[in-house]
């Protein structure tokens, strides 16, 4: 790893084929350069289709980029890394196990041989995003929030290094992403890992990170990088009183405004900022 480092991005490009075999492929992501230090948590705000997930993509090992190199934990990514969980923008459960078994299946990836421990471990988790009662259901009987908890309790139970997470409370209801947001806080500052965190709430971009990637589309491109200096440890509920959360919001705001493919939309839901 270079110094502190646990995520680099060198001059990352990202290109897909396009739909029609005579088009040129479609450029998603085009030269980012980004470093994430080691056990911070940064979050990436922009307009939809700009690249955010393809980020991640790139980082977890399912996509290569099209140029430039990624470094994740010391090494270039060349596959998929156990060190590195990842709550994907749609849940991907599989729908034939059940709650309790989806989020104990990591473990037996991970080499957890006693299945009594991996489910004792899933329970844990199971409890903590207030789905312990649900265990023995399938993900299909679910509403979508839930599905989305009992991802976050599945990137949870093996305890990775760099936590990659792709919008994981947009379906959660307003109340429990105060109390998920807050877990998620209170869980990284007792276990340090390095968290990448895509939102499109800047609000909760603020309330969470260490600093906030500010992406443009398309194609993505980084914008800028603003650091958050709010005190640690932080009151999700509380900090959005702080002077600071103000102006970064507006700073955010109009980084994204600037931007044409930042909708109507995004921006009346991109906060809850009074
Ligand atoms: N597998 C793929 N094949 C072809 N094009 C893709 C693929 N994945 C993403 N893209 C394209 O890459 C661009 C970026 O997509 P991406 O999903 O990363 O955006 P995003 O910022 O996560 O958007 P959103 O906020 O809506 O989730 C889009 O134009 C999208 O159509
Ligand atoms: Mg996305």
């Amino acid at each position: 790893m270079t110094g502190d480092r646990s995520i680099e991005f060198e001059g990352v490009s990202v290109a897909f084929p396009a739909a029609r075999a005579s088009a040129k492929p479609r450029t998603a992501v085009q030269g980012v350069d980004l470093s994430i230090a080691k056990n911070s948590f940064v979050s990436i705000v922009g307009p939809s289709g700009c690249g955010k997930s393809t980020l991640l993509n790139v980082v977890s090992g399912l996509i290569g980029p099209s140029r430039g190199n990624v470094r994740c934990l010391g090494q270039p990514v060349a596959g998929v890394d156990l060190r590195v969980g990842y709550v994907t923008q749609e849940s991907n459960l599989l729908p034939w196990l059940t709650v309790l078994a989806n989020v104990a299946l990591p473990l037996k990836f991970a080499g957890v041989a006693n299945k009594d421990e991996r489910e004792e471990r899933a329970r844990f988790w199971l409890d903590r995003v207030g789905l312990g009662a649900w265990a023995d259901h399938y993900p299909r009987q679910l509403s979508g929030g839930m599905q989305r908890r009992c991802a976050i309790a599945r990137s949870f139970v093996y305890g990775p290094e760099v936590l990659l997470m792709d919008e994981p409370f947009g379906a959660v209801d307003a109340m429990t992403r105060v109390i998920l947001q807050q877990e998620l806080l209170d869980l990284w500052e007792r276990e340090p890992k390095t968290v990448l965190f895509v939102t499109h709430d800047l609000g909760e971009a603020i309330a969470l990170s260490d600093a906030v990637v500010v992406m443009t589309g398309a194609p993505g491109t980084v914008r800028a990088v603003v650091d958050v200096h709010l005190k640690r440890p932080r009151d999700v509920a509380g900090v959005v009183e702080d002077a600071e959360f103000a102006d970064l919001h507006k700073l955010l705001r109009a980084y994204l405004e600037e931007d044409p493919g930042w909708s109507k939309k995004e921006q009346c839901t991109s906060l809850e900022q009074k």
